[in-house]
């Protein structure tokens, strides 16, 4: 009997053990009551990703910028301080991503958004040409002939009144990068019904809904459910699609090589590169070219993050350019006489375009296309000048600092020129900017994001006036993207 009593307690110990040092270690952590065994759960678990950020909201104006919340056993932290987030960010012991993003890896496997340690750090390193300024330069083109599309696209509404720009500049968003990462056009802005893109919101969603669901959050509960089976025929869908690109691709090659190398033809495939996939089939790591699997899981990846980040990113810059009929005037003189008559969109005339440049950062900062995004503690270790323990949650949550007025004079205001001469390395508050997030994990697209937003945008303006319905303000819906309930309710006028 006392050995059987000892040895439940021996496993109680065990199993309680990291939970005891969890509390004793956050006991003094500001943050809000929690019960024993549920945490704050009861009061977060199954809220919509917005109710569920205004209740952290309210927790962060009662608690301060530092602060804990328990869900369960997970001890979760939120960090605000623009110098914490910087410490966070440049820890190269932190770049494991938060719990949540497991979520994406039955699609994403381990792509660069998702890997951590030395995986993520040798495709890290073997990714970043793919987006130097050469290649991006070939891009363009792609931004310039779909935001033509979009152009004709959007005739339908000239002086037709209020209609929702976000579902209309997702398109073009969509069919951008399929064609600069596949090197496939699905043509979605000319009403192609594509399956795959029905197939990726609909897992885009589950992914999202499982972040915030009681059953769905537990791997082991998530697998009897009904939405479990419709996410394995998801991602079999999916994967058999970019199977596909890859392996055409491949051939595709193989035939070039064969005929160029008959012909003597001295124009090698590298100047005809037109798609990130072309680049991740040339790619070595330690002497070894990607496999199949490897290259699907980061196409995979460029096609989840770059494609709805960017179109939030559009839609919210034409309502603020909207909103505000001063800056758009701005915009469309300096468009105006860059590009001229018959200028074309590249690097050096984007580049000119800087006052363009600051109405899309400031945009970005009002409206982050990622809104919070995480890392995961590895060990226990001193985090900002706390002891956090192993495990911990850090959220970040870019959409927060935007409105907070120790970070930014008047927050809440559009003013683009708040970013005027400050230059990345010797701006002091730069952390407390991250859309794009910061330090060893930042996006790795962000040039590619910015050269096409400026690309759509500026087209749009050269072509339209844009106003908004009167009285419109966007119902913001933080989700694994930032999205707005109401939609983006513009009207537009031709220039002609
Ligand atoms: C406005 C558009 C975009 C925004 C606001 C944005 C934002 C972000 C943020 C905040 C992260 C960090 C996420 C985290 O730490 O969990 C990230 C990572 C990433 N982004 Fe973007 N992104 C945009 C467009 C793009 C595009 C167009 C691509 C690809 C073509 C892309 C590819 C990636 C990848 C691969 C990562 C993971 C990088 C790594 O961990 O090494 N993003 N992005």
């Amino acid at each position: 009997m006392i050995v059987a009593i000892v040895s439940l307690f021996v496993i109680l110990w065990w199993i309680f053990k990291s939970d005891l040092r969890k509390v004793q270690l956050a006991w003094n952590f500001p943050g809000p009551k929690a019960l024993p065994i549920f945490g704050n759960g009861l009061e977060l678990v199954n809220k919509t990703t917005l109710e569920f950020v205004q209740i952290i909201h309210g927790y962060i104006k009662s608690h301060g910028k530092f602060l804990r919340i328990w869900i369960g056993n997970e001890l979760v932290t939120i960090f605000m301080e623009p110098k914490d987030v910087q410490q966070i960010l440049t820890d190269v012991k932190l770049i494991t991503k938060a719990n949540e993003y497991k979520y994406l890896e039955p699609w994403l496997k381990t792509g660069l958004l998702t890997s951590t340690n030395q995986k993520w750090m040798l495709r890290r390193k073997a990714l970043t040409p793919a987006f130097h300024f050469q290649i991006l330069d070939l891009f363009i083109e792609v931004f310039d002939k779909q935001s033509s599309v979009l152009i004709e696209k959007l005739k339908v509404h000239d002086g037709k009144g209020p209609f929702n720009a976000f579902p209309v500049v997702a398109l073009a968003a969509l069919d951008v990068i399929c064609e600069t990462a596949m090197g496939v056009s699905l043509n979605t802005q000319n009403g192609s019904e594509s399956q795959y893109v029905k197939n990726v919101n609909e897992l885009a969603d589950i992914v999202h809904r499982r972040s915030y669901d009681i059953i769905e959050r537990s791997e082991t509960l998530f697998k009897f459910t009904k939405t479990y089976k419709r996410q394995q025929h998801l991602v079999s869908e999916l994967h058999k699609f970019t199977d596909s690109v890859i392996s055409s691709r491949r051939d595709e090659l193989k035939n070039k090589k064969i005929s160029n190398s008959l012909s003597n033809d001295d124009e090698s495939f590298g100047k005809k590169k037109k798609a990130l996939l072309d680049l991740l089939l040339e790619t070595k790591i330690d002497g070894k070219y990607l496999t199949d699997d490897d290259i699907r899981e980061e196409i995979d990846t460029f096609m989840f993050e770059g494609h709805d980040t960017t179109a939030s990113a559009l839609a919210f810059t034409l309502y603020n350019i909207a909103k505000h009929e001063d800056i758009q005037g701005k915009c469309y003189e300096e468009v105006q006489n860059i590009l001229g008559s018959d200028g074309r969109f590249n690097i050096k005339t984007l580049n000119e375009m800087t006052y363009l440049d600051l109405v899309c950062k400031e945009s970005l900062r009002l409206y982050p296309s990622v809104p919070i995004f995480g890392r995961t503690v590895p060990e226990e270790m001193k985090v900002c000048g706390r002891l956090l323990p192993k495990n911990t949650s850090i959220l970040i949550v870019p959409y927060f600092m935007a409105r907070d007025s120790t970070i930014w004079d008047k927050p809440e205001e559009f003013i683009p020129e708040r970013f005027a001469g400050a230059k990345d390395s010797d701006d002091s508050n730069i952390f407390g900017y991250v859309p794009f997030s910061g330090g060893y994990r930042n996006c790795i697209g962000q040039k590619f994001a910015m050269y096409e937003i400026k690309t759509t945008i500026s087209k749009i303006i050269l072509n339209y006036k844009i106003k908004l319905e009167k009285n419109f303000k966007p119902q913001d819906s933080l989700e694994l993207v930032i999205k707005s309930k109401n939609g983006i309710m513009i009207q537009i006028e031709s220039r002609n």
